[in-house]
C-alpha cells in the first residue's frame, strides 16, 4: 500500500523500483500486488494510465510493456477525506485484493508522505485493525523524519502505539546505493584499510554531498527544512557514521545499527563557530545565469532558510579523538558529487629534496559515491630520471568500469524490505541521536552567509578547516 500514490516521489522514483524490482525477480518473486492509495477520487484504469506515463517517462519500459505490468500489479484505493470510513473501507479493499490475486496477506505501507501527515495516517490504520494483518506487516517513513529532536521523538511515540520497531523501516535512500554500502565491505573485508582506520594514521576526513541543481519545484517542503534537516541531518550523518562506526559483531541490522548509533553518540557538542550556512545568490554555471534562491518559484523574498551547510565535527572515542570531521552540503554548487575523502597522517620523518615537511603530499583516499562511483588512492613515487623527484599518482577503481551501470538505490531497499532485512533502514533511537547532534545549531542558528550560485559555498566555511590547519580539497 502506497500513501501519496499520486505524488512525486511515487512518479519519479517508487514506480520505476518496483517495475524493476518485479523485472529482476520475474517468476522468483513472491505473488505481489501494488495498492495505490491517495485522496484522488481515481479507479483502477485511471491509476494504471497514470503509473504507465511515468514508467515511459522514466525511461524504464516501453509503452506496452508498461501498461501491460501496470494492469497486473496496480490497484488503487482512494482515501476520500480520510475517516474512519474510508479507512474500513480500505480495509476490505486490501482484503479483496488479496483474495481475487491470492496473496499471503503480508502487508507494506508505505508512507510517501510528509512528515506531519504521518501520526494521523498511521492512527488511523491503527484503528482500522490494519497495523496487524494475517501475516506481517512493515510500515515505511521516508525522511526527513520529524523536523528536530523533540518532533523525532514524537513521531517515534506515535509510531510506537501502533507498530513495534521491527517492523518500521525508516528510508534514507543514501544507504541503498550501492557505493554507500561497499563502504563496509571496504572497510572490514579488506586489512589493509581497516589497520590504518583510526587517528594514529589519520588527520582528518571529509564528507561533501554537492549538488549543482536549486531548490527546483520544491519550494514549499525546502524553503521549511533547509540544507542541515534536508541533508546534513540524514545523508551525510549516515556517511559519517558508516566511515568512522567500529567493527560490528556481524552483518545483522541491529548489530550494524548499534556501532552507527555509538558514533553519533560521541560526537561532543557542537559549538557556534563549528557550523557554517549560506544561501545562493545570484550567480553563473556554465553560460546558465542562476537566480538567487529568494527569488526562486514560491520562495519567500526574505527567506533565511539555508541552502549550504558544513560542519566540523570531534569525536570523541579512541579511534577517532583528534581527527577533525568535515561535513559540508550545499544547492547551486559547482557540480554534483558526493565524496569522502580520507586525508592521511605525513611521514614522520621527511629527507627527500624539494618541499618542506609541511608541504609535502599526504596520502588520501578519495571514495566517490557519485556521479563516477569507485575510489582513488593518492599516493608519492619518484619520477623516472637521475634526481630525486617526487610526484603524486593514483591508483583508481571505477564501478562502471568493472560492472556497468549501477542499480537504484529503491530497488535495493524495495528487495530488503520485501525481506524484512533492516540492516540499510534508520532505527528510532538512531535518528533521534542524529538529531542530537544538531539540536545546539537549530535551536540557535549562525548568520547567513551569501554565495553566488555555481561556487563551492560561502567563503567563511574555510575557516573550519583551515583553523585547524587543513583545506577542503577544492579549494
Ligand atoms: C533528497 C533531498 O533526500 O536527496 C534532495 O531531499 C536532494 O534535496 C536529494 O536533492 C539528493 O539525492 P541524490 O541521490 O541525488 O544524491
Amino acid at each position: 500500500m502506497v500513501f501519496g500514490a499520486t505524488g512525486d516521489l511515487m512518479r519519479r522514483k517508487l514506480l520505476p523500483a518496483l517495475y524493476e524490482v518485479s523485472a529482476a525477480l520475474g517468476g522468483g518473486a513472491p505473488p505481489f500486488r501494488i495498492l495505490g492509495c491517495a485522496r484522488a477520487p481515481l479507479d483502477d484504469t485511471a491509476f494504471q494510465r497514470e503509473a504507465t506515463a511515468s514508467l515511459v517517462a522514466a525511461g524504464v519500459a516501453r509503452a506496452p510493456a508498461a501498461r501491460r505490468w501496470a494492469r497486473k500489479f496496480l490497484r488503487y484505493a482512494s482515501l476520500g477525506a480520510g475517516g474512519p470510513d474510508d479507512y474500513a473501507a480500505l480495509r476490505r479493499r486490501i482484503e479483496q485484493v488479496e483474495a481475487v490475486d491470492r496473496l499471503p496477506g503480508h502487508r507494506i505501507f508505505y508512507l510517501a508522505l510528509p512528515s506531519e501527515a504521518i501520526p494521523d495516517v498511521v492512527g488511523r490504520l491503527g484503528s482500522a485493525g490494519l497495523a496487524r494483518g494475517p501475516g506481517w506487516s512493515r510500515l515505511v517513513i521516508e525522511k526527513p523524519f520529524g523536523t528536530d529532536l523533540a518532533s523525532a521523538e514524537a513521531l517515534n511515540a506515535e509510531l510506537h502505539r501502533e507498530f513495534p520497531e521491527g517492523s518500521i523501516y525508516r528510508i534514507d535512500h543514501y544507504l541503498g546505493k550501492e557505493t554507500v554500502q561497499n563502504l563496509l565491505v571496504f572497510r572490514f573485508a579488506n586489512m589493509l584499510f581497516e589497520s590504518v582506520w583510526n587517528r594514529d594514521r589519520i588527520s582528518h576526513v571529509e564528507i561533501t554531498v554537492a549538488e549543482s541543481l536549486g531548490v527546483e519545484d520544491r519550494a514549499s517542503y525546502y524553503d521549511g527544512a533547509g540544507a542541515l534537516r534536508d541533508m546534513l541531518q540524514s545523508h551525510l550523518t549516515q556517511l559519517l557514521s558508516l566511515a568512522a562506526m567500529e567493527v560490528p559483531s556481524s552483518l545483522e541490522a541491529d548489530a550494524v545499527r548499534n556501532e552507527k548509533v555509538k558514533v553519533l553518540e560521541s560526537i561532543e557538542p557542537l559549538r557556534p563557530d563549528d557550523v557554517v550556512r549560506g544561501q545562493y545568490g545570484a550567480g553563473r554555471l556554465g553560460t546558465a545565469r542562476l537566480a538567487p534562491y529568494r527569488r526562486e518559484a514560491g520562495i519567500p523574498r526574505g527567506s533565511t532558510t539555508e541552502t549550504y551547510v558544513a560542519v566540523r565535527l570531534r569525536l570523541n572515542s579512541w579511534r577517532w579523538q583528534g581527527v577533525p570531521f568535515f561535513l559540508r552540503t550545499g544547492k547551486r554548487l559547482p557540480e554534483k558529487r558526493t565524496e569522502i575523502v580520507v586525508h592521511f597522517r605525513r611521514p614522520p620523518v621527511w629527507f627527500f629534496p624539494g618541499s618542506a615537511p609541511g608541504e609535502i603530499s599526504a596520502n588520501t583516499l578519495r571514495i566517490t559515491l557519485q556521479p563516477d562511483e569507485g575510489f582513488e588512492l593518492a599516493f608519492e613515487i619518484k619520477r623516472p630520471g637521475h634526481a630525486i623527484v617526487l610526484e603524486t599518482h593514483r591508483l583508481h577503481f571505477l564501478y562502471a568500469e568493472a560492472f556497468g551501470p549501477l542499480a537504484d538505490a529503491y530497488q535495493t531497499l524495495l528487495i530488503d524490505l520485501m525481506r524484512g532485512d533492516a540492516t540499510l533502514f534508520v532505527r528510532g533511537d538512531e535518528v533521534e541521536a542524529a538529531w542530537r547532534v544538531y539540536a545546539p545549531v537549530l535551536q540557535r542558528p549562525p548568520p547567513l552567509h551569501r554565495y553566488p550560485a555555481g561556487t563551492w559555498g560561502p567563503r567563511d566555511a574555510d575557516r573550519l578547516p583551515v583553523e585547524l590547519g587543513h583545506a577542503w580539497s577544492d579549494a
